[in-house]
């Protein structure tokens, strides 16, 4: 079936999908509908890839999935059990990336009304991330483990055309590198070998925007700061 004929999506344009994409963190229960979910996953297939590979493997968690490793996570966390990602936790940063790292991290916490020097706060809106933020739907992106950085930035590519895909159709969406900290749970729940790494996760559904989370809205960098021109 093809994206048109299974669903329809907004009147949105290119660029409006693109300044509206933002991430979601709090959701409605209620799921999207199979026909929609076939549309915006079959328009993400688009994306592009080095020798068009196509390397992204991807395992959506709905209904009884969803729950079970919901809980599953929920349940990792609170037994203290070693996050493990196939592809390793992010950096410490320094320089402009650390400020605006803390910029962003400012804008959710000041959303949730969690004062600074708040650690409990904190942590509680980081343990979010495992409850999926409520959302009925997470989709875990993998590929190869033995890919690497060039394959991954294919990756990387399908995971934005999804975003935007998911948006045009009045889905909300967060990409979750946290969703990549349990693969083992992953690959159980799915029956996935160990040859696919687990790169991350994102959550979706339709808002919740009666979610404080929500309220939160990210700056970016001027364009002198990260594009050179040059004639
Ligand atoms: C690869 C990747 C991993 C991310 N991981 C997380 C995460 O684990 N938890 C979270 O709340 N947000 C996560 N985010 C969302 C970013 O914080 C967010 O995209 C960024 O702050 C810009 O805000 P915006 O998406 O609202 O435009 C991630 C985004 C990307 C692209």
């Amino acid at each position: 079936m093809t994206a048109t004929l299974a669903t329809r999506d907004t009147d949105m344009t290119l660029s409006e999908a693109i300044r509206q994409r933002r991430s979601v963190r709090g959701y409605l229960a209620t799921p999207v509908p199979e026909a929609t979910l076939q549309a915006v996953f079959e328009l993400a297939q688009w994306a592009p890839s080095n020798c068009n590979v196509q390397p992204w493997q991807v395992f959506v968690a709905s209904g009884a999935t969803r729950d079970q490793l919901r809980q599953r996570f929920l349940d990792n966390v609170a037994q203290g059990r070693a996050m493990t990602p196939d592809m390793g936790f992010m950096p410490a940063l320094d320089g402009s990336h650390r400020d605006r790292q803390v910029v962003c991290a400012q804008a959710l916490y000041g959303a949730m009304g969690i004062e600074r020097g708040d650690k409990a706060g904190r942590m509680g809106a980081t343990l979010r991330n495992f409850a999926l933020f409520d959302a009925p739907h997470v989709c875990f992106i993998g590929m190869d483990r033995r890919f690497g950085l060039p394959m991954a930035l294919d990756v990387g590519m399908y995971a934005q055309t999804l975003m935007l895909a998911m948006t045009a159709h009045g889905i909300g969406s967060c990409a979750q590198g946290s969703m990549g900290y349990y693969p083992e749970d992953v690959r159980e729940a799915f029956g996935i070998s160990d040859d696919i790494a687990i790169l991350f996760g994102i959550s979706f559904g339709y808002e919740d925007d009666s979610v404080a989370a929500n309220r939160a809205r990210t700056v970016r960098a001027s364009l002198d700061e990260s594009v050179v021109f040059r004639r």
